[in-house]
Protein backbone atom coordinates (compact mmCIF):
# COMPACT_ATOMS: atom_id res chain seq x y z
CA UNK A 1 0.00 0.00 0.00
CA UNK A 2 2.63 2.83 1.24
CA UNK A 3 4.81 1.78 -2.03
CA UNK A 4 1.71 1.68 -4.41
CA UNK A 5 1.43 5.47 -3.28
CA UNK A 6 4.94 6.21 -3.32
CA UNK A 7 4.23 5.02 -7.12
CA UNK A 8 1.45 6.96 -8.01
CA UNK A 9 3.09 9.97 -6.80
CA UNK A 10 6.03 9.18 -8.53
CA UNK A 11 4.62 9.26 -11.73
CA UNK A 12 2.47 12.41 -10.85
CA UNK A 13 5.85 13.91 -10.45
CA UNK A 14 7.03 12.45 -14.06
CA UNK A 15 4.20 14.39 -15.55
CA UNK A 16 4.66 17.87 -14.16
CA UNK A 17 8.29 17.59 -15.00
CA UNK A 18 7.31 17.13 -18.44
CA UNK A 19 5.16 20.16 -18.30
CA UNK A 20 8.35 21.90 -17.34
CA UNK A 21 10.43 20.44 -19.97
CA UNK A 22 7.82 21.57 -22.99
CA UNK A 23 7.54 24.74 -21.46
CA UNK A 24 11.20 25.30 -21.66
CA UNK A 25 10.70 24.82 -25.06
CA UNK A 26 9.07 27.56 -25.13
CA UNK A 27 5.73 25.06 -25.55
CA UNK A 28 4.01 26.49 -22.70
CA UNK A 29 0.24 25.58 -23.74
CA UNK A 30 -0.65 25.02 -20.28
CA UNK A 31 0.20 28.41 -18.98
CA UNK A 32 -2.81 29.92 -17.54
CA UNK A 33 -3.98 26.42 -16.00
CA UNK A 34 -0.50 25.66 -14.41
CA UNK A 35 1.74 28.14 -14.83
CA UNK A 36 5.84 26.99 -14.22
CA UNK A 37 6.24 28.08 -10.87
CA UNK A 38 3.02 26.00 -9.72
CA UNK A 39 4.42 22.90 -12.10
CA UNK A 40 7.68 23.45 -10.49
CA UNK A 41 6.53 23.45 -6.89
CA UNK A 42 4.13 20.36 -7.55
CA UNK A 43 7.31 18.37 -8.90
CA UNK A 44 9.29 18.99 -5.94
CA UNK A 45 6.83 18.25 -3.62
CA UNK A 46 5.53 15.17 -5.15
CA UNK A 47 8.89 13.91 -5.05
CA UNK A 48 9.58 14.62 -1.40
CA UNK A 49 6.55 12.69 -0.65
CA UNK A 50 6.92 9.63 -2.69
CA UNK A 51 10.64 9.59 -1.53
CA UNK A 52 8.81 10.30 2.53
CA UNK A 53 6.86 7.34 2.00
CA UNK A 54 9.10 5.22 0.57
CA UNK A 55 11.01 5.47 3.64
CA UNK A 56 7.71 5.55 5.49
CA UNK A 57 7.46 2.39 3.91
CA UNK A 58 10.78 0.68 4.22
CA UNK A 59 10.51 1.10 8.39
CA UNK A 60 7.29 -0.71 8.47
CA UNK A 61 9.24 -3.65 6.81
CA UNK A 62 12.69 -3.65 7.98
CA UNK A 63 11.72 -2.47 11.76
CA UNK A 64 9.82 -5.43 12.79
CA UNK A 65 12.09 -7.54 10.85
CA UNK A 66 15.07 -6.00 12.19
CA UNK A 67 13.70 -6.46 15.98
CA UNK A 68 11.87 -9.25 15.73
CA UNK A 69 8.42 -8.17 17.00
CA UNK A 70 5.32 -7.46 14.91
CA UNK A 71 4.40 -3.84 14.12
CA UNK A 72 2.54 -2.35 16.95
CA UNK A 73 -0.80 -1.55 15.23
CA UNK A 74 -1.47 -2.52 11.84
CA UNK A 75 -4.53 -0.40 11.94
CA UNK A 76 -2.60 2.85 12.90
CA UNK A 77 -0.09 2.13 9.99
CA UNK A 78 -3.25 2.71 7.59
CA UNK A 79 -4.69 5.30 9.48
CA UNK A 80 -1.19 7.43 9.04
CA UNK A 81 -0.25 6.01 5.57
CA UNK A 82 -4.07 7.57 4.14
CA UNK A 83 -3.92 10.94 6.60
CA UNK A 84 -0.48 11.33 4.87
CA UNK A 85 -2.06 10.89 1.53
CA UNK A 86 -4.76 13.24 2.19
CA UNK A 87 -2.57 15.99 3.77
CA UNK A 88 -0.36 15.81 0.58
CA UNK A 89 -3.23 15.76 -2.09
CA UNK A 90 -4.90 18.98 -0.28
CA UNK A 91 -1.40 20.35 -0.24
CA UNK A 92 -0.87 19.56 -3.91
CA UNK A 93 -4.37 21.25 -5.21
CA UNK A 94 -3.60 24.31 -2.94
CA UNK A 95 -0.81 24.91 -5.22
CA UNK A 96 -2.81 25.30 -8.07
CA UNK A 97 -5.05 27.73 -6.43
CA UNK A 98 -1.47 30.31 -4.83
CA UNK A 99 -2.19 28.57 -1.87
CA UNK A 100 1.46 27.98 -0.82
CA UNK A 101 4.39 29.70 0.19
CA UNK A 102 6.99 30.77 -1.90
CA UNK A 103 9.79 29.09 -0.29
CA UNK A 104 11.56 26.04 -2.26
CA UNK A 105 10.33 22.42 -1.09
CA UNK A 106 8.80 23.85 1.90
CA UNK A 107 5.77 25.36 0.41
CA UNK A 108 3.28 23.87 2.27
CA UNK A 109 2.00 26.55 3.75
CA UNK A 110 2.44 26.25 7.85
CA UNK A 111 -1.57 25.46 8.64
CA UNK A 112 -0.79 21.89 6.99
CA UNK A 113 2.38 21.96 7.99
CA UNK A 114 1.04 20.87 11.71
CA UNK A 115 -1.06 18.20 10.10
CA UNK A 116 2.28 16.97 8.53
CA UNK A 117 3.97 17.31 12.49
CA UNK A 118 0.98 15.15 13.63
CA UNK A 119 1.05 12.01 10.91
CA UNK A 120 4.71 12.13 11.24
CA UNK A 121 4.82 11.55 15.30
CA UNK A 122 2.01 8.71 14.84
CA UNK A 123 4.90 6.94 12.53
CA UNK A 124 7.78 7.90 15.05
CA UNK A 125 5.22 6.49 17.82
CA UNK A 126 4.65 3.37 15.86
CA UNK A 127 8.20 2.24 14.52
CA UNK A 128 9.44 3.46 18.27
CA UNK A 129 7.34 1.32 19.67
CA UNK A 130 8.10 -2.19 17.83
CA UNK A 131 11.98 -1.52 17.97
CA UNK A 132 12.00 -0.83 22.12
CA UNK A 133 9.12 -3.41 22.61
CA UNK A 134 11.40 -5.84 20.21
CA UNK A 135 13.74 -8.31 21.21
CA UNK A 136 16.51 -7.45 19.56
CA UNK A 137 18.67 -3.50 18.86
CA UNK A 138 20.57 -3.91 16.10
CA UNK A 139 22.73 -0.88 14.82
CA UNK A 140 20.76 -1.04 10.91
CA UNK A 141 17.80 -1.13 12.92
CA UNK A 142 19.37 1.98 15.05
CA UNK A 143 20.71 4.21 12.58
CA UNK A 144 17.63 4.17 10.03
CA UNK A 145 15.35 5.11 13.11
CA UNK A 146 17.79 7.71 13.77
CA UNK A 147 18.01 8.80 10.43
CA UNK A 148 13.89 9.13 10.85
CA UNK A 149 13.60 10.56 14.22
CA UNK A 150 16.17 13.58 13.19
CA UNK A 151 14.43 13.83 9.54
CA UNK A 152 11.13 15.04 11.71
CA UNK A 153 13.23 16.84 14.19
CA UNK A 154 14.57 19.17 11.42
CA UNK A 155 11.70 19.41 9.98
CA UNK A 156 10.17 21.90 12.34
CA UNK A 157 13.21 24.64 12.11
CA UNK A 158 11.85 25.18 8.79
CA UNK A 159 8.57 25.83 10.40
CA UNK A 160 9.56 29.09 12.29
CA UNK A 161 8.10 32.44 11.06
CA UNK A 162 11.08 35.23 10.43
CA UNK A 163 10.00 38.31 8.36
CA UNK A 164 13.40 38.58 7.70
CA UNK A 165 14.56 37.01 4.25
CA UNK A 166 17.75 36.05 4.98
CA UNK A 167 16.70 34.24 8.48
CA UNK A 168 14.21 32.43 6.75
CA UNK A 169 16.54 31.08 4.17
CA UNK A 170 19.38 30.48 7.17
CA UNK A 171 16.93 27.93 8.58
CA UNK A 172 15.17 26.60 5.29
CA UNK A 173 18.85 25.20 4.77
CA UNK A 174 18.39 23.02 8.15
CA UNK A 175 15.34 21.48 6.63
CA UNK A 176 16.92 21.28 3.08
CA UNK A 177 20.27 20.94 3.28
CA UNK A 178 20.53 18.98 6.78
CA UNK A 179 18.41 16.36 5.05
CA UNK A 180 19.47 15.60 2.11
CA UNK A 181 23.24 16.09 3.31
CA UNK A 182 22.59 14.64 6.97
CA UNK A 183 19.76 12.81 8.19
CA UNK A 184 18.57 11.20 4.83
CA UNK A 185 21.96 9.61 4.23
CA UNK A 186 21.25 7.58 7.73
CA UNK A 187 18.24 6.29 6.46
CA UNK A 188 19.86 5.91 2.88
CA UNK A 189 22.91 3.88 4.65
CA UNK A 190 20.24 2.02 7.00
CA UNK A 191 18.40 0.58 4.20
CA UNK A 192 21.87 -0.21 2.45
CA UNK A 193 23.16 -2.29 4.94
CA UNK A 194 19.81 -4.12 5.63
CA UNK A 195 19.81 -4.80 1.67
CA UNK A 196 23.45 -6.27 1.25
CA UNK A 197 22.87 -8.09 4.60
CA UNK A 198 20.30 -9.86 3.23
CA UNK A 199 21.54 -10.02 -0.22
CA UNK A 200 25.01 -10.47 -0.03
CA UNK A 201 25.36 -13.05 2.73
CA UNK A 202 28.12 -11.04 4.16
CA UNK A 203 28.46 -11.30 7.96
CA UNK A 204 26.04 -8.61 9.90
CA UNK A 205 28.91 -7.35 11.97
CA UNK A 206 31.13 -6.81 9.05
CA UNK A 207 28.39 -4.50 7.09
CA UNK A 208 27.58 -2.94 10.30
CA UNK A 209 31.20 -1.65 11.00
CA UNK A 210 31.25 0.63 7.35
CA UNK A 211 27.52 1.66 8.91
CA UNK A 212 29.51 3.25 11.50
CA UNK A 213 32.33 4.72 9.04
CA UNK A 214 29.41 6.30 6.81
CA UNK A 215 27.21 7.57 9.46
CA UNK A 216 30.90 9.55 10.74
CA UNK A 217 31.78 10.94 7.71
CA UNK A 218 28.16 12.12 7.06
CA UNK A 219 28.32 14.09 10.42
CA UNK A 220 31.92 15.49 9.91
CA UNK A 221 31.11 16.50 7.06
CA UNK A 222 27.77 17.58 6.42
CA UNK A 223 26.74 19.70 9.11
CA UNK A 224 28.95 22.62 8.19
CA UNK A 225 28.61 21.98 4.91
CA UNK A 226 25.48 23.78 5.09
CA UNK A 227 27.67 26.95 5.24
CA UNK A 228 27.73 26.25 1.22
CA UNK A 229 23.58 27.52 1.03
CA UNK A 230 25.13 30.24 3.22
CA UNK A 231 27.69 31.96 0.79
CA UNK A 232 25.30 34.86 -0.78
CA UNK A 233 22.27 35.31 0.88
CA UNK A 234 23.61 37.95 3.57
CA UNK A 235 25.16 35.38 5.96
CA UNK A 236 28.26 36.45 7.76
CA UNK A 237 31.39 36.08 5.52
CA UNK A 238 33.26 33.01 7.26
CA UNK A 239 30.95 30.43 6.00
CA UNK A 240 32.52 31.33 2.62
CA UNK A 241 35.62 29.95 4.21
CA UNK A 242 33.58 27.55 6.16
CA UNK A 243 31.48 25.67 3.91
CA UNK A 244 33.98 25.51 1.31
CA UNK A 245 36.05 23.10 3.46
CA UNK A 246 33.44 21.09 4.82
CA UNK A 247 30.99 20.75 2.23
CA UNK A 248 34.07 19.14 -0.05
CA UNK A 249 34.45 16.65 2.09
CA UNK A 250 31.01 15.86 2.20
CA UNK A 251 31.66 13.09 -1.09
CA UNK A 252 33.54 11.44 1.35
CA UNK A 253 30.15 9.43 3.02
CA UNK A 254 29.25 8.74 -0.50
CA UNK A 255 32.43 7.31 -1.77
CA UNK A 256 32.12 5.23 1.57
CA UNK A 257 28.69 4.06 0.89
CA UNK A 258 29.97 3.43 -3.33
CA UNK A 259 33.06 1.36 -1.76
CA UNK A 260 30.90 -0.21 0.92
CA UNK A 261 28.42 -1.79 -1.62
CA UNK A 262 30.96 -2.93 -4.16
CA UNK A 263 33.04 -4.44 -1.23
CA UNK A 264 30.45 -6.33 0.26
CA UNK A 265 28.90 -7.75 -3.58
CA UNK A 266 32.55 -9.45 -4.09
CA UNK A 267 32.92 -10.46 -0.71
CA UNK A 268 29.38 -12.20 -0.78
CA UNK A 269 28.95 -16.01 -0.98
CA UNK A 270 25.90 -16.81 -0.36
CA UNK A 271 24.19 -14.39 -2.94
CA UNK A 272 20.35 -14.21 -3.17
CA UNK A 273 18.97 -14.66 -6.28
CA UNK A 274 16.77 -11.42 -6.53
CA UNK A 275 19.10 -9.71 -9.20
CA UNK A 276 16.67 -7.07 -9.19
CA UNK A 277 17.32 -6.08 -6.19
CA UNK A 278 20.79 -6.40 -5.87
CA UNK A 279 21.53 -4.35 -9.11
CA UNK A 280 19.01 -1.21 -7.29
CA UNK A 281 21.03 -1.92 -4.06
CA UNK A 282 24.59 -1.63 -6.10
CA UNK A 283 22.92 1.04 -8.67
CA UNK A 284 22.02 3.40 -5.69
CA UNK A 285 25.63 3.33 -4.17
CA UNK A 286 27.34 4.01 -7.61
CA UNK A 287 25.03 6.65 -8.94
CA UNK A 288 24.94 8.46 -5.63
CA UNK A 289 28.35 9.08 -5.51
CA UNK A 290 28.14 10.22 -9.12
CA UNK A 291 25.72 12.89 -8.80
CA UNK A 292 25.47 13.63 -5.04
CA UNK A 293 29.34 13.50 -4.45
CA UNK A 294 30.76 14.29 -7.87
CA UNK A 295 28.23 17.01 -9.42
CA UNK A 296 28.23 18.59 -5.86
CA UNK A 297 31.76 18.95 -5.73
CA UNK A 298 31.93 20.46 -9.28
CA UNK A 299 29.88 23.53 -7.89
CA UNK A 300 30.64 23.74 -4.13
CA UNK A 301 33.40 25.97 -4.31
CA UNK A 302 32.26 29.19 -3.92
CA UNK A 303 34.35 30.48 -6.37
CA UNK A 304 32.72 28.14 -8.95
CA UNK A 305 29.01 29.17 -7.07
CA UNK A 306 29.49 32.62 -7.54
CA UNK A 307 28.86 31.73 -11.18
CA UNK A 308 26.51 28.83 -10.87
CA UNK A 309 24.53 29.74 -7.96
CA UNK A 310 20.43 29.06 -8.81
CA UNK A 311 21.15 27.93 -12.40
CA UNK A 312 20.37 25.19 -14.64
CA UNK A 313 24.20 23.54 -13.21
CA UNK A 314 22.09 23.36 -9.71
CA UNK A 315 19.24 21.47 -11.64
CA UNK A 316 21.84 18.82 -13.34
CA UNK A 317 23.28 17.87 -9.57
CA UNK A 318 19.77 17.99 -8.13
CA UNK A 319 18.38 15.29 -10.40
CA UNK A 320 21.73 12.84 -10.50
CA UNK A 321 21.68 13.43 -6.78
CA UNK A 322 17.68 12.77 -5.98
CA UNK A 323 17.69 10.07 -8.06
CA UNK A 324 20.78 7.95 -7.20
CA UNK A 325 20.65 8.19 -3.66
CA UNK A 326 17.05 8.08 -2.81
CA UNK A 327 14.86 7.26 -5.77
CA UNK A 328 17.17 4.78 -6.43
CA UNK A 329 17.37 2.99 -2.86
CA UNK A 330 13.66 3.33 -2.76
CA UNK A 331 13.25 1.34 -5.66
CA UNK A 332 15.78 -1.55 -4.23
CA UNK A 333 13.77 -1.85 -1.63
CA UNK A 334 10.72 -2.16 -3.23
CA UNK A 335 12.21 -4.94 -5.33
CA UNK A 336 13.45 -6.61 -2.60
CA UNK A 337 10.38 -6.51 -0.21
CA UNK A 338 7.41 -7.24 -2.90
CA UNK A 339 8.51 -10.53 -4.10
CA UNK A 340 8.85 -11.71 -0.18
CA UNK A 341 5.70 -10.34 0.67
CA UNK A 342 3.40 -11.61 -2.05
CA UNK A 343 5.72 -14.71 -2.81
CA UNK A 344 5.80 -13.90 -6.32
CA UNK A 345 9.21 -14.10 -7.74
CA UNK A 346 10.24 -10.80 -9.20
CA UNK A 347 13.78 -11.84 -9.29
CA UNK A 348 14.96 -12.10 -13.24
CA UNK A 349 13.06 -11.00 -15.63
CA UNK A 350 13.75 -9.10 -18.93
CA UNK A 351 11.40 -6.22 -18.18
CA UNK A 352 13.11 -5.27 -14.68
CA UNK A 353 16.14 -5.17 -16.57
CA UNK A 354 15.10 -2.96 -19.00
CA UNK A 355 13.26 -0.82 -16.58
CA UNK A 356 16.60 -0.22 -14.66
CA UNK A 357 18.80 0.22 -17.87
CA UNK A 358 16.12 2.41 -19.37
CA UNK A 359 15.73 4.45 -16.19
CA UNK A 360 19.30 4.83 -15.57
CA UNK A 361 20.53 6.03 -19.13
CA UNK A 362 17.20 8.16 -19.33
CA UNK A 363 18.63 9.96 -16.54
CA UNK A 364 22.15 10.48 -16.74
CA UNK A 365 21.29 12.13 -20.48
CA UNK A 366 19.00 14.45 -18.04
CA UNK A 367 22.05 14.90 -16.47
CA UNK A 368 23.75 15.82 -19.21
CA UNK A 369 20.90 17.60 -20.85
CA UNK A 370 20.63 19.93 -17.98
CA UNK A 371 24.69 20.17 -17.60
CA UNK A 372 24.77 21.75 -21.22
CA UNK A 373 22.04 23.78 -20.98
CA UNK A 374 23.15 25.17 -17.40
CA UNK A 375 27.25 26.08 -18.61
CA UNK A 376 25.58 27.81 -21.59
CA UNK A 377 23.42 29.58 -19.74
CA UNK A 378 26.35 30.76 -17.44
CA UNK A 379 28.13 31.58 -19.88
CA UNK A 380 25.80 33.63 -21.81
CA UNK A 381 24.43 35.06 -18.39
CA UNK A 382 26.86 35.69 -15.94
CA UNK A 383 30.19 36.57 -18.16
CA UNK A 384 28.39 38.15 -21.50
CA UNK A 385 26.38 40.01 -19.48
CA UNK A 386 22.90 38.87 -21.31
CA UNK A 387 19.90 39.18 -19.89
CA UNK A 388 17.61 35.98 -18.37
CA UNK A 389 14.74 35.72 -20.76
CA UNK A 390 17.16 36.01 -24.07
CA UNK A 391 19.40 33.29 -22.67
CA UNK A 392 16.80 31.04 -22.09
CA UNK A 393 15.77 31.23 -25.66
CA UNK A 394 19.38 30.33 -26.78
CA UNK A 395 19.32 27.27 -24.65
CA UNK A 396 16.02 26.07 -25.59
CA UNK A 397 17.16 23.28 -28.29
CA UNK A 398 18.73 21.55 -25.17
CA UNK A 399 15.54 20.95 -23.53
CA UNK A 400 14.39 19.24 -26.42
CA UNK A 401 17.30 16.76 -25.38
CA UNK A 402 15.87 16.40 -22.22
CA UNK A 403 12.50 15.67 -23.28
CA UNK A 404 13.83 12.89 -25.41
CA UNK A 405 16.32 11.49 -22.51
CA UNK A 406 13.00 11.71 -20.20
CA UNK A 407 11.62 9.67 -22.23
CA UNK A 408 13.63 6.87 -21.87
CA UNK A 409 14.07 7.48 -18.23
CA UNK A 410 9.49 7.59 -18.06
CA UNK A 411 10.07 4.60 -20.02
CA UNK A 412 11.94 2.27 -17.77
CA UNK A 413 10.22 3.85 -15.11
CA UNK A 414 6.67 2.72 -16.94
CA UNK A 415 8.13 -0.55 -17.04
CA UNK A 416 9.08 -0.97 -13.73
CA UNK A 417 5.70 -0.29 -12.17
CA UNK A 418 4.32 -2.49 -14.76
CA UNK A 419 6.13 -5.23 -12.75
CA UNK A 420 5.67 -3.98 -9.42
CA UNK A 421 2.41 -4.19 -10.56
CA UNK A 422 2.48 -7.34 -12.16
CA UNK A 423 4.30 -8.99 -9.25
CA UNK A 424 2.79 -6.91 -6.10
CA UNK A 425 -0.79 -8.27 -6.32
CA UNK A 426 -0.67 -10.44 -3.43
CA UNK A 427 -1.14 -14.29 -3.92
CA UNK A 428 -3.95 -16.20 -2.56
CA UNK A 429 -2.03 -17.88 0.07
CA UNK A 430 -0.84 -14.40 0.96
CA UNK A 431 -4.27 -13.34 0.82
CA UNK A 432 -5.47 -16.09 3.78
CA UNK A 433 -3.02 -15.51 6.13
C1 LIG B 1 10.36 12.99 -16.96
C2 LIG B 1 11.21 13.27 -16.10
C3 LIG B 1 11.59 14.65 -15.62
C4 LIG B 1 11.62 15.85 -16.27
C5 LIG B 1 11.27 16.16 -17.72
C6 LIG B 1 12.06 16.84 -15.30
C7 LIG B 1 12.22 18.19 -15.58
C8 LIG B 1 12.49 19.17 -14.65
C9 LIG B 1 12.55 20.58 -14.94
C10 LIG B 1 12.35 21.21 -16.31
C11 LIG B 1 12.82 21.22 -13.77
C12 LIG B 1 12.92 22.72 -13.54
C13 LIG B 1 14.27 23.28 -13.80
C14 LIG B 1 14.22 24.77 -13.72
O1 LIG B 1 14.16 25.30 -12.62
O2 LIG B 1 14.21 25.40 -14.77
C15 LIG B 1 12.94 20.21 -12.74
C16 LIG B 1 13.23 20.46 -11.41
C17 LIG B 1 13.55 19.46 -10.50
N1 LIG B 1 13.42 18.09 -10.69
FE1 LIG B 1 12.84 17.17 -12.39
N2 LIG B 1 12.30 16.23 -14.11
C18 LIG B 1 12.00 14.88 -14.25
C19 LIG B 1 12.13 13.90 -13.29
C20 LIG B 1 12.68 14.11 -12.05
C21 LIG B 1 13.03 13.06 -11.12
C22 LIG B 1 12.81 11.58 -11.34
C23 LIG B 1 13.59 13.67 -10.03
C24 LIG B 1 14.16 13.07 -8.78
C25 LIG B 1 14.55 11.88 -8.61
C26 LIG B 1 13.55 15.11 -10.26
C27 LIG B 1 13.98 16.08 -9.38
C28 LIG B 1 13.90 17.44 -9.58
C29 LIG B 1 14.36 18.42 -8.62
C30 LIG B 1 14.95 18.13 -7.24
C31 LIG B 1 14.12 19.69 -9.19
C32 LIG B 1 14.46 21.05 -8.57
C33 LIG B 1 15.85 21.41 -9.02
C34 LIG B 1 16.43 22.62 -8.36
O3 LIG B 1 16.17 22.83 -7.18
O4 LIG B 1 17.19 23.34 -9.02
N3 LIG B 1 13.00 15.34 -11.49
N4 LIG B 1 12.72 18.96 -13.31
C1 LIG C 1 21.94 12.93 -2.06
C2 LIG C 1 22.49 14.04 -1.76
C3 LIG C 1 22.14 15.34 -2.35
C4 LIG C 1 20.94 15.79 -2.88
C5 LIG C 1 19.64 15.04 -2.99
C6 LIG C 1 21.16 17.15 -3.29
C7 LIG C 1 20.19 17.96 -3.86
C8 LIG C 1 20.30 19.31 -4.05
C9 LIG C 1 19.23 20.22 -4.41
C10 LIG C 1 17.78 19.81 -4.64
C11 LIG C 1 19.74 21.46 -4.50
C12 LIG C 1 18.96 22.75 -4.81
C13 LIG C 1 18.41 23.25 -3.54
C14 LIG C 1 17.75 24.59 -3.60
O1 LIG C 1 18.24 25.48 -4.32
O2 LIG C 1 16.72 24.76 -2.90
C15 LIG C 1 21.15 21.36 -4.18
C16 LIG C 1 22.00 22.42 -4.13
C17 LIG C 1 23.35 22.30 -3.91
N1 LIG C 1 24.07 21.14 -3.66
FE1 LIG C 1 23.29 19.33 -3.39
N2 LIG C 1 22.46 17.51 -3.04
C18 LIG C 1 23.10 16.43 -2.47
C19 LIG C 1 24.43 16.36 -2.08
C20 LIG C 1 25.35 17.36 -2.30
C21 LIG C 1 26.77 17.26 -1.99
C22 LIG C 1 27.44 16.03 -1.40
C23 LIG C 1 27.33 18.45 -2.33
C24 LIG C 1 28.75 18.93 -2.25
C25 LIG C 1 29.80 18.22 -2.34
C26 LIG C 1 26.26 19.31 -2.83
C27 LIG C 1 26.42 20.61 -3.26
C28 LIG C 1 25.39 21.47 -3.54
C29 LIG C 1 25.55 22.90 -3.72
C30 LIG C 1 26.85 23.69 -3.68
C31 LIG C 1 24.26 23.42 -3.96
C32 LIG C 1 23.88 24.90 -4.19
C33 LIG C 1 23.67 25.19 -5.62
C34 LIG C 1 23.32 26.64 -5.86
O3 LIG C 1 24.02 27.51 -5.32
O4 LIG C 1 22.35 26.92 -6.58
N3 LIG C 1 25.08 18.61 -2.80
N4 LIG C 1 21.48 20.04 -3.91
FE1 LIG D 1 23.80 21.34 0.58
Amino acid sequence: MVFALSMLLLSLQIVYGFIMGFAHMGYDNLHSFIPFNTARAVHTNLLVVWLLSGFMGAAYYIIPEEAENELVSVKWAYIQLISLALVGITAIIGYHFNYWEGRKFLEIPRPLDWLVVANVLLFLGLILATLFKGKKRTTTALVLTMGLFFAALLYLPGMIWFDNQTMDSFFRWWVVHLWVEGVWELIMGGILAFLLIKLTGVDREVIEKWLYVIVGLTFISGILGTGHHYYFIGAPKYWLIIGGIFSAMEPLAFLAMALFAVAMYRKGEKRHPNKMALNWTLGTAIVSFAGAGLLGLAHTFPAVNLYTHGTLVTAMHAHLAFWGAYGMIVLALISYTMPNMTGRKFYDSATGNYAFWLSNIGMIGMTTAFAAAGVAQVYMERIMGLEFGEVQKEIQIHFLVLVLCATLFATGITLYIYEFVRYGRPTDEALIK
